[in-house]
C-alpha cells in the first residue's frame, strides 16, 4: 500500500467524480462486484432452494430470502448507475457460485457459512468513505443477518438428526473450500487501492480470518462438527 489513507467522506456520485477517476473506479469495482454476485447467488442458490425446500414453511422462507437477494442485486445496480457505471459489462462471478446445490441441507449450511462471508464484507463496507455505499450496506445488513441466522437455526436442527448429520458435515467441508477464495487474494492491488481510498478497512486476509473465526466457532461450538483446516492466505 502506498500513499496516505484517505480519511474523508464522499457524500454522493458528484463528489466521487470530483475526487477523480481512481476513486470512482475503486468504489465502482466494489459496487459492480456486488451487482454481479448478489444476482449470481440468487440465481444459483436462493431461487432453486424454493424447489428444494421440503414444506410450505421452508418454501415461504426460501421465497423471502430469494426476494431479498434479488433485491440486493437491484439496489447495488441502482448505486452503480447513479455513479455512471456500466453494470452490463461482463465480469467474473465468485468461484463459490460454482458450487452445485443439490439439497435443502446444503442450502441451509450455505446460508450459515456463505452469507456469513457476505456479512463480513458488508461490515467492512459499513464504514466506507462513499456514503451512499455505506448507507446501502447498513440497510441490507439486517437481511444478511437474517439469512445467516436462518441457516444457523436450521443447520442446528439438521445436525441433531442422525439421518442428516453426515450430510451437514459434508456440506460444511465442501462449502468452506468453495468460500475461501471469496475474500480475494492475499496480495491484492485492488484491496490496497480500496484501503487507500477508505472504501475498505481490512485486508483480504483479515476479512478471511474473521470469517474463519466466526464459522469455526459456529460449526465446532454449536453444531459439534469438524471445521476443515483453512489456510488464511490464498493466492489463487
Ligand atoms: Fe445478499
Ligand atoms: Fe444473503
Amino acid at each position: 500500500m502506498s500513499g496516505p489513507t484517505f480519511a474523508g467522506e464522499v457524500a454522493d456520485a458528484a463528489a466521487a467524480h470530483a475526487l477523480g477517476t481512481e476513486y470512482v473506479q475503486a468504489v465502482g469495482k466494489v459496487v459492480t462486484s456486488h451487482v454481479r454476485n448478489e444476482l449470481a447467488g440468487a440465481t444459483a442458490f436462493d431461487e432453486p432452494a424454493i424447489g428444494l425446500a421440503p414444506g410450505p414453511r421452508e418454501k415461504w422462507l426460501a421465497c423471502r430470502i430469494a426476494m431479498e437477494e434479488y433485491g440486493h442485486h437491484l439496489k447495488f445496480a441502482r448505486l452503480a448507475s447513479d455513479l455512471g457505471l456500466d453494470t452490463a459489462a461482463p465480469g467474473r462471478t465468485l468461484s463459490v457460485f460454482d458450487f452445485e446445490l443439490t439439497s435443502w441441507t446444503e442450502f441451509v449450511v450455505l446460508k450459515a457459512l456463505v452469507d456469513e462471508a457476505e456479512v463480513v464484507l458488508m461490515e467492512d463496507l459499513a464504514a466506507a468513505s462513499y456514503l451512499p455505499l455505506r448507507d446501502l450496506v447498513v440497510r441490507l445488513l439486517p437481511e444478511e443477518h437474517f439469512h445467516v441466522s436462518f441457516g444457523q437455526a436450521r443447520a442446528r436442527e439438521l445436525a441433531a438428526d442422525p439421518a442428516q448429520v453426515g450430510l451437514v458435515q459434508q456440506a460444511v467441508d465442501d462449502l468452506v473450500g468453495f468460500t475461501v477464495p471469496f475474500f480475494g487474494r492475499s496480495v491484492s492491488a485492488n484491496n490496497d487501492t480500496f484501503r487507500r481510498w477508505g472504501v475498505k478497512r481490512w485486508t483480504n486476509d483479515e476479512a478471511r480470518a474473521a470469517w474463519v473465526r466466526r464459522c469455526s466457532r459456529f460449526v465446532e461450538g454449536e453444531l459439534g462438527l469438524r471445521f476443515p483446516t483453512v489456510d488464511r492466505h490464498w493466492d489463487g
